[in-house]
């Protein structure tokens, strides 16, 4: 008998989806690579080391691999993102038929997904772009899945990606036909601009919590109270994070205060520039990670500008919370508004609730925040008109404003709190300073300006000397 269904590569997270398209009783063919005599050949070894993949057939070899799969087939991609999905499109690409469909379930630009649709279209070949997210545990258990491509090739591979994914608290699969082309890799890189900024915010709230005389253990403790409230799975990872020790001490002490990146927030923030959309939260959280990243400067430059290391913290626990639901509300809100205008920019009618909704289960950024918005968004596109988060907002301000203040007065770096009030603070002002940057453009460069009192949309040159 033939598969159903290929994985073509097998890292983290392709073992992981095998086992799980295993688990829910799919026929699959597995591929990797290996240098015979040299490595060792993980499929098979792979397959031998788990039982639920006795049925499953294992490939070094690609033609034997594509063949053993029943057509129109179905290949999904889990390689190293980048250039080497266009050598795998490449090696594969002689052995396909007309409307095969390949999967790619990587961290790809949504850009190259485009360009690869494009390609692989003039070759009679389906292309899916899909985001997946939930790191190995999801892949087994149940990711969120984000695809987009054709809808006819998506129907295709529906049945399979539907079937292993997570379930919404109403047992719906959180996977769903998201959009054409790149849009699925598009969620899936504001997903991931979102998660740095959940991380970030988690981060700074631990700093206030420690510079406010708790230890480790007792800031899991504040935060295991927080879920009432706040709860979501990064911050259930955090309070475990904050409760490990090693030996005598906690680990979370020991690690290297340097931040590493795949490039995912790195494009979520171009793509903002690009589309004219202040991401200002997802800018700052991975600035941070670039400024942790210079290390021997910090230390230099702490003691030569002698920072504040006695710490006069006038905040509580509970303004420290506030100050965090205030900042999550506003990283929600400029999540959703870049992919409202990608979608209005790409023509790709995104349906937001939706979105929220997969991303409600099996993602690193699920969260009660999240299962919230899947409401809202049936309502409007804009959060901060919505009534429960408005009043949210109201209520955490004062907060955010305290602990803002408090940690600039006592030298504590808080870029993302910081950040959520400055850009609530301009998205909020009605009469703002852009007439002095038009003013100034027009001197110096006479790029002209429009007038209040004329709303002819009609360019205006002074003479200003
Ligand atoms: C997910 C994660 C996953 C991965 C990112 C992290 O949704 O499962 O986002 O995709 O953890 O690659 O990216 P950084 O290495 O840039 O932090």
């Amino acid at each position: 008998t033939t598969s159903e269904f290929g994985l073509f590569g097998l890292g983290v997270m392709g073992k992981s989806l095998c086992r799980n398209l295993a688990n829910n009783g799919f026929k699959i063919s597995m591929f990797n690579r290996h240098v015979a005599g040299v490595e060792e050949d993980v499929a098979v070894s792979f397959k031998a080391a788990h039982s639920e993949l006795s049925q499953a057939e294992a490939f070094d070899d690609i033609a034997s691999f594509v063949n053993s799969l029943q057509q129109p087939r179905k290949i999904m991609l889990m390689v190293n993102a980048g250039k080497t999905i266009d050598y795998v499109i490449e090696d594969l690409l002689p052995y396909l038929s007309e409307n095969d469909v390949l999967i790619d379930g990587g961290n790809s630009n949504y850009v190259n997904t485009k360009e690869r649709f494009d390609y692989l279209k003039t070759n009679g070949i389906h292309f899916i772009g899909t985001g997946v997210s939930g790191g190995e545990e999801g892949a087994l258990k149940g990711p969120s899945i984000m695809p987009s491509g054709d809808v006819e090739a998506y129907e295709n591979v529906k049945p399979f990606l539907e079937k292993i994914s997570a379930k919404d608290q109403n047992n719906l699969p959180c996977c769903t036909y998201v959009g054409p082309e790149g849009s699925g890799h598009f969620i899936k890189m504001v997903h991931n601009g979102v998660e740095y900024v959940e991380m970030q915010l988690l981060a700074e709230v631990c700093t206030l919590l420690e510079a406010s005389g708790n230890n480790p253990d007792e800031i899991a403790t504040i935060l295991e109270s927080w879920k009432d409230t706040a709860n979501s799975y990064l911050l259930e990872i955090t309070i475990a994070i904050f409760r490990k020790k090693e030996g005598n001490d906690w680990l979370v002490k020991k690690i290297l205060d340097k931040a590493g990146n795949k490039g995912t927030g790195n494009w979520t923030t171009i793509a903002s520039t690009q589309l004219g959309v202040p991401s200002t939260l997802i800018a700052s959280a991975l600035f941070s990670r670039y400024t942790s990243f210079y290390k021997e400067e910090r230390t230099l430059l702490n003691k030569h500008f002698n920072q504040a290391d006695h710490l006069e913290l006038k905040v509580s626990t509970n303004d420290i919370l506030e100050a965090y639901q205030f900042a999550r509300i506003i990283n929600h809100y400029q999540g959703f508004k870049l992919i409202t205008e990608a979608s209005i920019a790409y023509s790709w009618n995104l349906n937001l609730s939706e979105i929220a909704r997969i991303w409600t289960s099996g993602c690193i950024i699920k969260s009660n925040l999240m299962q919230d918005l899947v409401d809202v968004f049936k309502n409007t596109t804009n959060i901060l008109t919505d009534t429960q988060f408005s009043e949210g907002i109201n209520k955490y301000k004062p907060s955010v404003k305290k602990v803002v203040s408090q940690s600039v007065l006592n030298d504590i770096s808080v870029p993302c709190l910081g950040e959520s009030i400055q850009f609530f603070n301009g998205i909020t002002t009605a009469y703002s300073s852009a007439n002095i940057i038009q003013a100034q453009r027009d001197y110096f460069g006479a790029h002209t300006y429009q007038r209040l009192d004329d709303d002819s949309g009609k360019n205006y040159h002074t003479n200003w000397n």
